[in-house]
């Protein structure tokens, strides 16, 4: 038998139409489309992609490269909080390194790496927007920096 196929949700499915109604057709409207699976589930499972595909109208394959472009689309489960740490160049000229290395040390992982207890996931995001404010990160949907090694600790606690 084959597993049950992904279904998605009313709540889903009533948010991907409300999607298709901002856009001229449904490949724009695929990363709010992808986005909608996400808030609900944390991440995009493989099986999605096809279902979420039929519901904007363009083929799977489309749909799977844009999935796998935009970085912020998650295709693994990630932890309840996603951090993720500037890396281009203004931020690498203001202590993207340190930030960085302590964000590891502290938290124990890597890039694309999940803490045992689920609760951060840690990734590389192209700039931010707030070159001034370097070395930045964002957390979930805030934006923190100028960030200093010293400062990770007093951040995450704030993460629960
Ligand atoms: Fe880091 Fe622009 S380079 S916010």
């Amino acid at each position: 038998l084959n597993k049950p196929s992904f279904v998605l949700s009313d709540e889903e499915r009533h948010e991907i139409e409300h999607a298709l109604t901002h856009y001229p057709d449904g490949r724009a409207a695929s990363i709010d489309a992808l986005k909608a699976v996400q808030k609900h589930r944390g991440w995009v499972p493989d099986d999605a992609i096809p279902v979420i595909a039929a519901a904007i109208g363009i083929s799977a394959a489309d749909l799977e490269g844009v999935a796998t472009f935009y970085s912020l689309i998650f295709r693994r489960p990630v932890g309840r909080h996603v951090i993720k740490v500037c890396d281009s160049i203004s931020c690498h000229l203001t202590g993207y390194d340190e930030l960085r290395d302590e964000l590891e040390k502290q938290l124990g992982i890597r890039y694309g790496q999940t803490t045992k207890d689920g609760r951060y996931t840690l990734l590389p995001i192209c700039c931010l927007g707030a070159c001034d404010r370097g070395a930045t990160m964002m957390i979930d949907d805030d934006l923190h920096g100028p960030v200093e090694p010293k400062d990770v600790a007093a951040i995450l606690g704030g993460y629960q």
